[in-house]
């Protein structure tokens, strides 16, 4: 075996490669999140970010099957001391270190750029006890221990015409308020408060003791982003704004694999002075809305929540959303020799 890094212009290779992710998480995680084969293609061909570099890495056999796969993410502006993994390895190819093989290319990669330290989600479906995950284990073993825990949360589609009305009585507790929708770009008129939301965002997810520091979103980052999304993902994002003074108190953005019957109900963000009027279920109905009708085919949306986050929960529970995994963040911080 040989721990090679993927030639993404290589389209067997990156078939090969995302085979081996997409046929783990169907084997470990009933209701695991997927993207697709599409969205991947598309994320993977794009030139060099200036905010983010991704590496990907395959384990190879002598006869050039891919019997694992990694992909490391690592920020270039902010957060330069850290780096986040993933490590898929087939179900047919397992406790055989091909795991532990592609973690030591890892931290080869990760001391020559002066990463410290090492974060990565492992996810354990709720009728398996954590002290027996895979996951945990391996991760324990190589010293990454959980320092944050959120539910990853599915909610099948389509949602019945009743719980909808039901959910948009959210309106009348947000009259003072206009929600304005768009898709993959946020119009000029708008972007600057956005960007504003989006850094509050930044600094208000809850992230237990994760090694890392907010991010600052500007508009040249914002559009940047938006720009390397819209390669592979829809997005649908609704914003509330304040009809006495046009001043905006939050948003919440869904995220659509091109391809595929899934999609992820990502940031939902109401600014802090702008709580307490049911803003969050009726920024999440806004997108829902758009996603029922203008994407019939997806059949379920997949969100992640904190479950100390009350209010978040709540708003989730209130939709149908039901717990069906716990995802552990585990970290590894050391000082570098
Ligand atoms: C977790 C995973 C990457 C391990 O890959 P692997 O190639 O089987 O791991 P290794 O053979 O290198 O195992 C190294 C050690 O981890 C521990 N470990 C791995 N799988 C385990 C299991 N099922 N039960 C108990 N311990 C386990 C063991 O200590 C093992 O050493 P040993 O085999 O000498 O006892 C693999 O199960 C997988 O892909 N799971 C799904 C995706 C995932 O959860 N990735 C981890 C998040 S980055």
């Amino acid at each position: 075996m040989e721990i090679i890094e993927l030639d993404v212009r290589d389209t067997n290779a990156l078939h090969a490669w995302f085979r081996v992710e997409q046929d783990t998480v169907r084997h470990d995680r009933p209701f695991g999140w997927e993207r697709t084969y599409e969205s991947f293609e598309q994320s993977a061909l794009l030139g060099p970010s200036p905010y983010h570099r991704i590496v990907r890495l395959a384990a190879s056999s002598q006869g050039g099957d891919y019997l694992g796969i990694a992909e490391l993410h690592l920020s270039l502006q902010d957060n330069t001391h850290l780096a986040t993994l993933e490590i898929s390895v087939h179900p047919e190819h397992r406790r055989a270190g091909v795991g532990t093989a592609l973690f030591r290319e890892i931290e080869l990669i990760c001391a020559a750029e002066q990463r410290s330290t090492l974060c990565a989600e492992t996810y354990v479906p709720t009728e398996t006890s954590a002290e027996e995950s895979a996951a945990l284990l391996f991760a324990a073993g190589l010293g990454l221990f959980p320092v944050h825990q959120e539910d990853h949360l599915v909610l099948d589609l389509p949602m019945a015409d009743e719980h909808m009305a039901e959910l948009d009585s959210a309106h009348a507790a947000s009259e003072d308020y206009d929600v304005i929708v768009w898709g993959d770009r946020c119009p000029d008129e708008h972007v600057e408060a956005f960007c504003r939301m989006r850094t509050q965002m930044s600094q208000d997810v809850p992230t237990g003791e994760i090694d890392v520091s907010p991010q600052v979103v500007d508009v040249e980052r914002l559009r940047a982003s938006e720009a390397r999304l819209s390669a592979g993902w829809i997005s649908i994002v609704a914003a509330a704004r304040r009809r006495s003074d046009s001043v905006m108190g939050g948003y919440s953005q869904l995220v659509l694999p091109r391809g595929g019957e899934l999609a992820m109900q990502d940031d939902t963000l109401v600014m802090p002075e702008h709580r307490g009027s049911r803003l969050g279920t009726r920024l999440k109905l806004a997108t829902l809305q758009v996603l029922t009708r203008d994407h019939p085919g997806r059949r379920a949306l997949h969100t992640w929540t904190e479950p100390d986050n009350h209010a978040m929960y709540r708003t989730n529970t209130d939709f149908g959303y039901v717990a069906r995994e716990r995802m552990y963040e585990v970290q590894r911080k050391a000082p570098l020799e």
